[in-house]
């Protein structure tokens, strides 16, 4: 049976380092991080992320904005608003929670964050950074993912490792964290032949697909590092459950190590974002990043 990776546990312990460095950099440096999270409309899941990014913002001990507007705002207003807390020096991280009403072009209005205080990472001049092997801030989710990994494996230089997923979010900066930390990458994908074949040949699996169980106990190479990012609600029994990518009852017999759903990368994401915050408020302020 797999050792179970308690994300939860890891979460707590790193918002815990962050506190404690949030409470150092108010008293040595009289700084205190503060980020500003947009929601643009009423998407039910949206709402409860940006309520708990939010809440555990303010746990920490760093300044939270919540700016909330409703789904019909205009383009140029979001961009206006983005515009103001890229000017705005008491904001060290800017998040606009995604997906944006289909009116609104993402690309734009992500781009018109400034990078420095981009907190997912996404902007081009960030993914630039990533994937030249520059110092820059980087996706919330990915980082997540590949701590849970170090801290299971230790290092991870020279192992095989596949990224079943492509998205921007997720599967590509995984991917350019990986081969930072030396694995050997391969990203598979819809379109990728044998799947189960290439899935095979992996130490580490990072399962970011968005199709509910797909991942199978026998993909899996014997007692392989299972670290699985997908988040589905599907009916069973007529209740509502949340999975992962992975058919964890399968592969928990085969994997050596394996994230569960709820309580894997889920939690880490957040905590990640705060990591994010700090980086980028003692960046803005030129103080070296403490340890965290
Ligand atoms: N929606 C779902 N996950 C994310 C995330 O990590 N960042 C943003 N901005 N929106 C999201």
């Amino acid at each position: 049976m797999a050792k179970i990776i308690d994300g939860k546990a890891y979460a707590e312990g790193l918002r815990g380092r962050i506190g404690k460095a949030v409470a150092a950099l108010m008293s040595e440096h009289g700084l205190t991080p503060g980020l500003a999270v947009v929601l643009v409309g009423e998407d039910p899941a949206s709402k409860v992320y940006v309520a708990n990014k939010a809440k555990q913002t303010v746990e920490v001990g760093m300044n939270s904005w919540e700016h909330k507007l409703p789904a019909d705002t205009p383009e140029k207003d979001l961009l206006a608003l983005v515009e103001k807390l890229n000017n705005d020096p008491a904001v060290h991280g800017i998040l606009v929670q995604l997906p944006l009403p289909g009116h609104i072009d993402s690309t734009k209005v992500l781009t018109a964050i400034s990078p420095a205080k981009d907190v997912d990472g996404f902007h081009v001049v960030n993914v630039g950074k990533l994937s030249t092997g520059q110092d820059s801030l980087v996706p919330c989710t990915p980082v997540g993912s590949v701590m849970l990994a170090k801290d299971v494996l230790g290092k991870l230089d020279g192992l095989e490792a596949v990224v079943i997923g492509r998205s921007n979010i997720v599967g590509k900066p995984v991917a350019q964290l990986l081969l930072a930390e030396n694995c050997t990458v391969t990203i598979a994908h819809s379109k990728t032949k044998d799947l189960p074949a290439v899935v095979r040949r992996a130490d580490l699996v990072i399962a970011a697909v968005g199709r509910p169980e797909m991942v199978k106990g026998d993909w899996l190479k014997p007692g392989a590092t299972v670290i699985d990012v997908g988040i589905n609600r599907i009916e069973r029994d007529g209740k509502g459950k949340l999975v992962g990518d992975c058919d964890y009852a399968s592969c928990e017999k085969v994997a050596g190590a394996i994230t569960p759903v709820p309580g894997g990368v889920g939690p880490m994401t957040i905590a990640c974002l705060l990591y994010n915050t700090v980086k980028a408020a003692c960046a803005a302020k030129g103080i070296p990043q403490p340890e965290m």
